[in-house]
């Protein structure tokens, strides 16, 4: 495996993979890896050719007062932990090499799809997702990937993601691998680091919350509000208030007030002690991710 910090060596690393005709795979990632980033390097190896992982926490996708400086980081542990699934090529750029001094442009999906959910302006706001767009396009232009791996735990990201891929015509299919959840349900995220032993038990209630929406659900409730009901008292259980507990088509992110057998994107946020945490699950879709854009 090999470790790169700039575009012109990642270029230069992957000019004869490309020129083979090879098919790379790009597992993008802010490190602090555990096992739902280790399911998309596992899946881009046995889906690729060369699999590269970018290794950047990016500025310009945090919020003032957001956890930018707090952030989880171990380089050795996650280089490691790349090499030991298959990882080809690790390109983790400083922060200058990425936004040289000058940086100007930005990379931005406009309308509901950002301005929504996490992206409401009183939440992390659409600027989160320009920071993410606008990183992405980057990464997706110096590594040229055939596929490009997310997780389905940031659905609102994906789906954004693949708004841009389809608007800009990258030629890049954008492939969402299921969450992957601890033993209690909680969905893995490098925030869960925050969290000490109590909160750690509390935030198992977003997922169960999740899974009352889907009983509710499964038992005949078409209603949106009465379903979503079922959620909240799982959270107030723990005295958890969530910052949203939604239901939203998975194309243009518009608010749904039934179930009909459409693919339905339920997404949960909550501040559980210091950490804010996301999650999401997709009722009547076929196989519980967000579908491929139409
Ligand atoms: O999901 C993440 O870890 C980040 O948003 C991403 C896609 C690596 C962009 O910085």
């Amino acid at each position: 495996m090999k470790l790169v910090r700039t575009a012109a060596e990642l270029r230069a690393e992957l000019d004869p993979a490309r020129r083979d005709g090879r098919a790379i795979g790009l597992v993008p990632t802010m490190g602090a890896l555990h096992a739902g980033h280790l399911s998309l390097l596992d899946a881009a190896r046995e889906r690729c050719d060369v699999v590269v992982m970018s290794l950047f926490v990016n500025p310009t996708q945090f919020g003032p007062g957001e956890d930018i400086d707090a952030y989880p980081r171990d380089e050795a542990r996650d280089l490691e932990l790349a090499a030991a699934h298959g990882v080809d090529l690790v390109y983790a750029p400083d922060p200058a090499e990425v936004y040289p001094a000058g940086f100007a442009t930005a990379v931005e999906v406009s309308g509901s799809l950002t301005r929504v959910l996490d992206g409401d302006p009183g939440r992390r706001g659409s600027e989160h997702f320009r920071g993410v767009t606008t990183v992405v396009a980057k990464l997706f232009n110096a590594v040229g990937p055939r596929i490009a791996f997310f997780g389905q735990k940031d659905a609102q990201q994906a789906i954004v993601l693949r708004r841009m891929v389809r608007d800009l015509e990258f030629p890049i299919e954008i492939e969402v691998m299921p969450t992957v959840r601890a033993a209690d349900g909680l969905a893995l995220s490098s925030r869960n680091a925050y969290l000490d032993d109590r909160d750690r038990r509390r935030a198992a209630a977003l997922s169960r919350a999740l899974g009352a929406v889907e009983r509710a659900v499964a038992a005949g409730a078409t209603s949106v509000a009465e379903a979503l009901a079922a959620g909240r008292a799982e959270l107030e259980a723990e005295g958890i208030e969530p910052e949203y507990l939604e239901a939203r088509d998975t194309d243009g992110l518009d608010p749904v007030q039934s179930f009909n057998g459409r693919p339905v994107l339920v997404a949960v946020a909550a501040r559980v002690g210091p950490a804010r945490l996301i999650d999401n699950v997709v009722i009547g879709g076929a196989d519980g991710r967000v579908p491929p854009t139409e």
